[in-house]
């Protein structure tokens, strides 16, 4: 069975006094969500502030980005190290924002996927096709591609840690979701994938589902078999809105 994960992308939102004030108003909202792994991703300089208010409690920390180097000449970037230091135990790469604005490549996603694992934080690996691709027929030549690449340098040992995350590009902060049965479609070509690459631990992967994820539309998602979780921006900028999604259940699904 696998764990349903819910995770808080803030992309560049929020000073630590409004990161702090988040994580204090969110804690007793989602103390009775046991079952449910929540995390929470705010922007570097806030880490640390979010990372000693949810210090002891099952609420998780996750960068959104990470250089896979020890240490060294890498100006603006931050080390596994430190963020381990920081209390994260989870990072995203490869997000959409970062490939297409930043040029983040497969092969560099691969390599922080791996020092990720290695400094034992869990990859949230994001992989999405952009709506021409997909209006063109080539969602699954595309996102199967980035998965092969990406994940080229995880082992089967370590694999069924590795959270996938599945975010169309066009579904990203324009409020048109992927509908459950387009989105299930996707994660079940990502899950036949994972368990060609990786065997019985690919298939115990976690996939969440990223683009437009709502209150209103996260249990229709979630009542799918191949979604695992989902990956939160707009909707998890306010503690209110980002609990519901936690407690997915219960919303009423197909609302
Ligand atoms: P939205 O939920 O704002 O569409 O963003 C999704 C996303 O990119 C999460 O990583």
């Amino acid at each position: 069975m696998r764990r349903p994960v819910m995770a808080a992308n803030w992309k560049m939102h929020k000073t630590r006094g409004e990161a702090e004030a988040f994580a204090r108003a969110f804690l007793p909202l989602v103390k009775e969500a046991p079952d449910v792994d929540v995390v929470l991703a705010p922007t570097a300089t806030a880490l640390d502030a979010v990372s000693r208010v949810i210090e002891g409690s099952h609420v998780a920390l996750a960068a959104q980005n990470v250089h896979p180097a020890e240490q060294g000449a890498f100006t603006g970037e931050i080390s596994v190290g430190m963020l381990q230091d920081l209390g994260c135990g989870y990072a995203i790469v490869g997000h959409s924002e970062r490939r297409t604005l930043f040029g983040e490549t497969d092969a560099q996603v691969a390599e922080k996927a791996h020092a990720l694992l290695a400094g034992g934080l869990v990859p949230i690996v994001c992989v999405g096709e952009s709506l021409e691709q997909r209006e063109t027929g080539q969602t699954f030549a595309v996102v199967g591609a980035q998965l092969q690449e990406s994940l080229s340098k995880v082992d089967a040992a370590q694999a069924e840690k590795v959270i996938v995350a599945y975010e169309p590009i066009w579904a990203i902060g324009t409020g048109k979701t992927a509908t459950p049965e387009i989105a299930q479609e996707t994660h079940a070509m990502i899950r036949e994938r994972l368990g060609a690459q990786f065997g019985e631990a690919g298939t115990a992967m976690r996939i969440q589902y990223g683009g437009s994820v709502k209150p209103e539309n996260v249990a229709s998602l979630m009542a799918q078999p191949d979604i695992d979780g989902a990956l939160v921006g707009g909707a998890s900028l306010e503690p209110e809105s980002f609990s519901r999604i936690v407690h997915f259940q219960r919303e009423t699904a197909g609302a």
